[in-house]
């Protein structure tokens, strides 16, 4: 392994930190915000929170942007919940929705913090979803028109603008999560969904350019470099074809703006080829990121497929836990990985692969949107919370992203997975993040208080140092 002496990280360092809308806000219906596919789920496993409270940081903004203020942070990832500032996702504005939006990044600009927004996560509005969803192309008009109401609207104080947080997760695991475009629009093909996400994408690309020259906007789906199982050239291949499918279908096209040629051939094979209307080839090609963003848990290993096309399905599958597709690979765990008490592996020398992989490929500046550790905390007595197990992963990914910088990477930040606690996509507020604990549990509201953990302290240090402790 290359092994060279840390570099420090560069002056001006985004050390940020995460969260996503509808995790976070609650104030599921307050001051005229419209439902989206997320509120209007009802399959929440007995016991698990939804999403209408939350962290109910709707009513806690100025709290919470003082805490983000105290951590050090210098920049916060948040996304717009598309359905608070326009209802029916395509129709009337909501003045009172934008108002929070603006009171946000104000506050953040305020304190000095870089807001960095994402204009969707998961939440596509219930009135889209119920008019076709993303199978539908008017669904891209509505994305671009809802992107370019906040170029207007927020560019004052947003620098930095994500597109779509993981879209390719929305793709491989959207239907079994629901964070795609509910149950109404399960038949049709989730590629042609896809094909029209990237051109929404594409568009609301070159609309930011044009609106806003000097700010900045890339992509942010969920990369994880994938591994063979073993030397064999079949899972060697296996592992090409998973990275193709997974990882490289959806920057190629952000990026290059043509599909890459593996997953295109996987797609044709199993006949989910979307339908690629004349003048689409432009509009793909006419965008172009200013950087890429990427959520980093862990990476995947795989082996080749079995003969018999059988896949198996493990346990608890979830955007970090692979199923194998037949006929393309299967997915195995890795015996070199420890794993979290979710299932997750653990993987910070992965991260640093990753990180070459991507810029390999596309020499664009890469920041991170996500990174974590999901485990239960305690709330001690006296409001302390002790979680050396998130300081120690944050620690052993900080390290790797160090290695990344001095293996020539050009590294514009790092928002770890979450500012505070939020609810999580399947497995509600008991699977905690946060640098900051919210007093409530799954089925218990409590007093939504705020205490700052052990890994807050820590992280502050690391922010005020800016790097890991010597
Ligand atoms: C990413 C998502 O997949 O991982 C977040 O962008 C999510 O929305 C995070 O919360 C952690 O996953 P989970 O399932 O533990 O909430």
């Amino acid at each position: 392994m290359l092994d060279h002496p840390l570099p420090p990280f560069p002056d001006g360092f985004l050390w940020g930190a995460s969260t996503s809308g509808y995790q976070v806000e609650g104030g599921w219906d307050a001051d005229g915000k419209g439902p989206s596919v997320v509120d209007a789920r009802t399959d929440f496993p007995a016991g698990t929170a939804d999403y209408t409270v939350a962290s109910d940081h709707y009513h806690h903004l100025e709290e919470d942007v003082a805490l983000f203020a105290e951590l050090g942070l210098t920049a916060y990832r948040f996304s717009v919940q598309w359905s608070r500032v326009i209802p029916d996702g395509d129709g009337e504005v909501n003045p009172a929705g934008l108002a929070f939006y603006r009171r946000l990044v104000d506050l953040l600009v305020e304190h000095g913090i870089e807001p960095v927004v994402t204009l969707y996560h998961f939440d596509l509005p219930q009135a889209l979803a119920l008019k076709g969803g993303w199978g539908s192309r008017a669904t891209i008009d509505a994305f671009v028109r809802y992107a370019q109401l906040l170029y207007r609207e927020l560019g004052h104080a947003v620098r930095y603008w994500l597109t779509i947080n993981e879209q390719n997760m929305m793709v491989l695991h959207g239907q079994q999560l629901d964070i795609l475009d509910g149950p109404a629009n399960r038949d049709v093909n989730v590629y042609q969904k896809n094909h029209h996400m990237l051109l929404a994408q594409a568009r609301a690309m070159a609309a930011l350019h044009e609106q806003l020259p000097g700010a900045l906007i890339g992509p942010a789906p969920n990369i994880a470099y994938v591994y063979p199982a073993s030397p064999d050239p079949a899972d060697v291949i296996a592992a090409d074809d998973f990275n193709a499918v997974r990882n490289w279908l959806y920057l190629d096209v952000a990026v290059h703006g043509r599909y890459h040629p593996v997953a295109w051939a996987h797609l044709q094979a199993t006949g989910q080829a979307p339908t690629v209307d004349p003048g689409d080839a432009q509009v793909l090609a006419a965008a172009h990121p200013d950087f890429l963003a990427f959520n980093y848990y862990a990476t995947h290993t795989v082996a080749a497929p079995a003969r018999d096309g059988s896949v198996d399905a493990p346990e608890g599958m979830d955007q970090q836990i692979a199923v194998g597709m037949p006929g393309l690979f299967t997915a195995v765990p890795n015996p070199w990985l420890p794993k979290n008490a979710f299932g997750w592996e653990i993987d910070p020398v992965g991260f640093r692969m990753t990180f070459r992989a991507i810029y390999d490929r596309y020499h664009l500046p890469l920041l991170v949107t996500e990174n974590g550790l999901g485990a239960f905390d305690t709330l001690e007595p006296d409001g302390s919370v002790h979680d050396p197990y998130r300081i120690e992963y944050l620690a052993a990914h900080i390290e790797q992203i160090q290695r990344a910088i001095g293996d020539g990477v050009d590294v514009l930040g790092y928002c770890p997975w979450s500012a505070i606690d939020l609810v999580s996509t399947h497995q509600g507020v008991a699977k905690r993040y946060g640098f900051i604990y919210v007093d409530r549990t799954d089925d218990d509201l409590r007093s939504l208080a705020r205490h700052r953990k052990d890994s807050f302290g820590w992280y502050q240090k690391v922010i005020a140092a800016n790097g890991l402790p010597g």
